[in-house]
């Protein structure tokens, strides 16, 4: 049957949505699949309904797409969807609460604090005593809520650190600040129940940020990463666990750093970037799975 390609969406990274929905479109039709684009900023989501449509891939990233909110309403006209539930989902868009759930697993993950507009009523020395006395600096700040390094910041100088937090503010009403880690920048994949090879990401001057991400032909990609392969191993039990930890399902991928032989994991992307600089695609060929059967293989996994 008819298969909507849910792209474009209202968030921040709806600009890299647009880019990873164009890339599956392609790739499903010309895998013979009666594929079509549905941007849920612009279409009312009961027309997939309307329209007969049996499937939906989820190409959207960022709130209102990958945070459960859409997977809720998807489940409600049955219609089956790729990647993870609902719970998932919005857990794994949260970094916050992910990180508590790790935590309680035993998984490792950086120390952080989340601060919310209660403790930014305390004025900047107050939050900036509170950062330095639990973490110390070097710190990231990260909106709690986004993706594709949207509103990050890394801080070296006290002075560096209120400015920061105003600028992740400005995206996401709960900010994540976590211990820096000074570790190498790995990406790891899953499909189904399997971990794609692991990836090193070597961006210029160790900045990988929205452009080095997706518009930067300097940021290099070591596929499958230089690792030793017991480490290899232990971090691909890693992906999955942290998955399950999640309760994710279908596909995604978990970014980590890795401080000599310890994983430190960041995150968890249940609906990763498919463009053409992105990394999921790039595990998956280094396996042989070229990109229509990665779209293929992601497809028949959907579920409502
Ligand atoms: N949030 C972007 C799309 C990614 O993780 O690939
Ligand atoms: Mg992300």
């Amino acid at each position: 049957g008819k298969v909507a390609v849910l792209l474009g969406g209202c968030s921040a990274e709806r600009e890299v949505s647009l880019m990873s929905g164009a890339a599956v479109l392609e790739a499903l039709r010309r895998a013979g699949v009666d594929a079509h684009p549905f941007d849920p900023a612009e279409r009312d989501l009961c027309d997939l309904k309307r329209e007969g449509f049996a499937r939906a891939f989820i190409a959207l990233h960022g709130r209102g797409g990958e945070d459960g909110t859409l997977q809720g309403a998807l489940e409600w006209l049955r219609i089956p969807y790729t990647g993870s539930g609902v719970l998932a989902s919005a857990l794994a868009m949260d970094k916050w609460r992910t990180k508590l759930l790790w935590q309680a697993q035993g998984l490792p993950t950086p120390p952080a604090l989340r601060l919310t507009d209660e403790d930014f009523a305390a004025g900047p020395e107050a939050v900036s005593r509170r950062v330095c006395e639990a973490l110390a600096l070097p710190v990231f700040v990260k909106p709690v809520h986004e993706g594709s390094s949207m509103g990050a910041t890394r801080v070296e100088r006290e002075e560096d650190l209120w400015p920061a937090l105003e600028a992740a503010r400005r995206f996401d009403g709960e900010v994540l600040v976590e211990r820096f880690i000074a570790g190498r920048e790995i990406t790891i994949g899953f499909l189904g129940d399997q971990p794609l090879p692991a990836i090193e990401i070597i961006a210029p001057r160790g900045r990988y940020d929205y452009h080095n991400k997706y518009f930067s032909d300097e940021t290099r990609y070591l596929c499958p990463a230089p690792l030793p392969e017991a480490l290899a191993v232990r971090l691909a039990e890693l992906t999955m666990r942290s998955a399950r930890a999640l309760g994710c399902r279908g596909w995604g991928r978990i970014d980590l750093l890795l401080e000599g032989e310890d994983p430190y994991l960041l995150e968890m992307n249940t609906a990763p970037g498919m463009t053409s600089h992105s990394l999921v695609p790039l595990a998956a060929r280094a396996l042989g799975i070229e990109f229509e059967a990665l779209c293929l293989r992601i497809l028949e996994e959907a579920r409502c």
